[in-house]
């Protein structure tokens, strides 16, 4: 219990490093959790994927950070806890701006609950899909069917996978696992490893990289967080078949919201004839100014 409570500090310990324990020398600016979030979104802006989903989206906040993005016309969520997605799910409904200036493009948001070890088609053929901060929770059973279901089975364009290092954990007090329910920390030769052994069988190949840098003279240890990107080798391949019956819908949609755009006949007309009053306004208001100029020439009208 001790050893729980312990843990359940330091899990903070890794995000707000300078509030938990003060005089320390290792600050992560932005906090660790924003810089993975932040990775993400790079990504996206390079490659523009149309449809993106998020394993493990927690509190959904990667999945508020993403969907103002113009090229996400899917973006998808999935969560364990469906409690947290419950909760959470009014965060990713427009705002205001978003009908008064509707996106050209449709987005549409769901939420799942599921687990990552479970195939749903739904889920299949994705441009992009993040794993942030998920497989340190699996346990050695799910971990075994995960790359299955992920590679195998939903066969994305690319994959972004973050797990922490564990070769960082020395520099920060009493750490022995970063939070309670880790199954592990795997230092970089043992993710890196398993990615490979992934990214083999699968196709795909893979580049490591990471956020949160070590303090200066700690380089040794490499990024607190340790990120994988996958991409897939056979882009003209497409998606490997499966048969009919295997096209299952095993996740709960727990949320889903469509955003107006201009690609719906309703939010377009709006928009036109919205469009054509204020030009019509437009050349009232500029007639009126015409008029009463041509009156204050001719010596009819008010003075200045
Ligand atoms: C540390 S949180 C990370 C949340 C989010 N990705 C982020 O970076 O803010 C781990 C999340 O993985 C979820 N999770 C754990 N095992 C899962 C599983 N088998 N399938 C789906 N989600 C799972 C948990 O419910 C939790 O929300």
């Amino acid at each position: 219990m001790e050893m729980e409570k312990m843990n359940v500090q330091c899990n903070s310990v890794v995000d707000n490093f300078e509030e938990v324990c003060p005089g320390k020398v290792i600050k992560f600016k932005p906090p660790l959790y924003k810089q993975r979030y932040q990775f993400v979104r790079d990504l996206v802006d390079q490659h523009k994927p149309k449809k993106v989903a998020d394993l493990g989206c927690g509190d959904t906040e990667l999945l508020r950070l993403l969907k103002i993005y113009p090229c996400i016309q899917l973006l998808v969520g999935v969560d364990i806890d469906e409690e947290k997605l419950q909760s959470n799910g009014h965060h990713l409904s427009p705002y205001l701006g978003e009908f008064v200036k509707p996106r050209s493009l449709d987005l549409t948001v769901t939420l799942y609950h599921g687990s990552v070890v479970e195939r749903d088609s739904r889920l299949r053929g994705f441009d992009l899909i993040s794993c942030i901060e998920v497989i340190e929770h699996l346990d050695s059973d799910n971990l075994a069917r995960f790359p299955e279901v992920l590679f195998g089975y939903l066969s994305p364009a690319m994959v972004v996978i973050s797990t922490p290092n564990s070769e960082f954990n020395p520099l920060f007090p009493i750490v022995t696992l970063r939070d309670v329910d880790h199954k592990f920390e795997w230092n970089r030769m043992e993710f890196q490893t398993w990615a490979l052994g992934v990214a083999n069988r699968y196709n795909y190949s893979v580049e490591f990289t990471g956020v949160g840098k070590p303090p200066a003279g700690a380089e040794h240890v490499g990024f607190c967080t340790q990120i994988g990107v996958f991409r897939k080798n056979s882009e003209e391949a497409g998606l490997p078949c499966i048969p009919e019956q295997h096209h299952r819908h095993i996740y709960k949609a727990v949320y889903t919201i469509t955003y107006p755009s201009l690609q719906q006949e309703r939010v377009l007309k709006f928009e036109l004839v919205g469009e054509v009053l204020l030009q019509v306004e437009r050349l009232r208001l500029g007639h009126l100014r015409k008029l009463r100029e041509q009156k204050r020439e001719s010596g009819t009208g008010p003075k200045d």
